[in-house]
């Protein structure tokens, strides 16, 4: 196998490292498009480029590796290479999320396999998983901690009594969080690998705007107490299920019993829990990030490729299912400053209410279709948790 990778940042390097100490897969890199070209790298520049053609363009690379942080280009890469009769592997979860039918579409038109373990919980071996061990209707839902970021931080919050802009601030020094972590502290990443697992485990493409995502930015001293006092931890969860014909997801923080599984997940790893209808629950464990563990997802997919495995999609193939969350109740804890802050008429129940000078909140049942649309959220003093 020859391969072209483009980037060459963590998971690239991850990949590197990776291949060349595994005797397993012989594969030869022979060429790596990045973008900046006066970059220092850790390897002989001969086998760089800043020209996509030179990977594109030569017919002796019959594997493309797409690494880099742009999505706009990772799809033109990723597309460009099917349509060069190159199979592609690609860790990018945001341009998958949103650019799967397209996907789809050129890997039925050109017959190349587009593989992407990596974009989801990177090391845990899920979509494979999805594809081959759950060949079948019996899955009936996916729960995940799927953002390294984030773990990282709730764990430094629950360990070592940190506040939440601490934690981050530590998570950004030691370089688990991006300076701007908006699309790992909002909940974006791990809504992106939902979108992607919901087509594997489900069959139904979904939107990522359609989804609903919420983060752990908001979060005050004042919620962790509430965590605290009822035996719980706080993690980000990603969840989809299915009832009938209709599945449902959503990416929120979540109030999680300590001693119960999730809460055993702590710093950069992710968790991938399934439930189906005679195994009950199946949990994976495993790095969520890090370029070595990343680089083996990746890796896993190359390999796969030298005995031409490509997804067959077979559950969208039969599928009769629909994404619709909207009308999914679910169980909220929301804190907000004074009354009028949120508006109750949203709420098909509430069961408990908690006013102090310290803080507010409020325990109900809520629609998720009601959820993404309350203008309430807008107010900065409120904040959401599942309970
Ligand atoms: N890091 C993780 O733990 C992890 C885990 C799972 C999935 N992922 C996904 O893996 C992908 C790579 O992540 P990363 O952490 O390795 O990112 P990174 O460290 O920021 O590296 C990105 C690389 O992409 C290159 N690049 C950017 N635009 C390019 C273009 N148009 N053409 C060619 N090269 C381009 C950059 O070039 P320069 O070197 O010249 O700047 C850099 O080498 C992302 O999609 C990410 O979401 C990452």
């Amino acid at each position: 196998m020859t391969i072209g990778i483009f980037g060459f940042g963590c998971v690239g390097q991850g990949l590197w490292q990776v291949l060349h100490e595994t005797k397993g897969v012989r594969a030869d890199i022979k060429k790596i498009c990045i973008k900046n070209p006066d970059k220092p790298r850790p390897i002989d520049a001969a086998y760089f480029t800043t020209d996509p053609a030179q990977i594109l363009d030569d017919p002796d690379i019959d594997i493309v590796v797409e690494l880099t942080d742009d999505p706009e280009a990772a799809f033109s890469i990723a597309s460009r290479a099917m349509r060069q009769g190159k199979a592609v592997v690609s860790a990018n979860k945001k341009m998958i999320a949103y650019r799967l039918p397209e996907l789809y579409q050129i890997q039925q038109e050109t017959g190349q396999p587009f593989l992407y373990e990596a974009s989801c919980a990177a090391s845990i071996p899920i979509i494979r998983n999805l594809e081959e061990y759950y060949d079948n209707d019996l899955l009936t839902s996916v729960e995940g901690i799927l953002n390294g970021t984030t773990n990282y931080i709730l764990t430094k919050i629950f360990s070592e009594n940190l506040g939440y802009a601490e934690a981050l601030k530590q998570a950004q020094t030691l370089g688990f969080a991006e300076s701007n972590p908006k699309m790992d502290v909002e909940g974006f990443d791990a809504k992106f690998q939902l979108c992607i697992l919901i087509l594997h485990a489900f069959g139904v493409f979904v939107e990522p705007d359609e989804v609903l995502n919420w983060g752990i930015h908001r979060l005050s001293d004042f919620d962790i107490r509430q965590a605290r006092s009822r035996g719980c931890e706080i993690k980000l969860v990603a969840r989809c299920f299915r009832q009938g014909d209709r599945v449902s997801g959503w990416c929120l923080p979540k109030f999680v019993p300590v001693g119960a599984r999730f809460s055993t997940i702590n710093n950069e790893y992710n968790a991938v829990s399934l439930e189906s209808a005679f195994t009950e629950t199946q949990t994976f464990v495993g790095k969520g990030a890090g370029a070595a563990p990343t680089g083996c997802a990746v890796l896993s997919d190359i390999s796969a490729l030298r005995y031409h495995y490509k997804y067959e999609y077979r559950k969208f193939a039969q599928n009769t299912a629909k994404f619709d969350s909207d009308t999914t109740e679910i169980n909220l804890y929301v804190r907000y400053q004074q009354e009028g802050d949120v508006d109750r008429a949203d709420f098909t129940e509430i069961s408990e209410h908690y006013a102090s000078n310290a803080g507010n909140f409020l325990i109900g049942k809520i629609s998720l279709g009601k959820l993404k649309n309350a203008a309430w959220l807008n107010n900065e003093q409120v904040n959401f948790l599942a309970i």
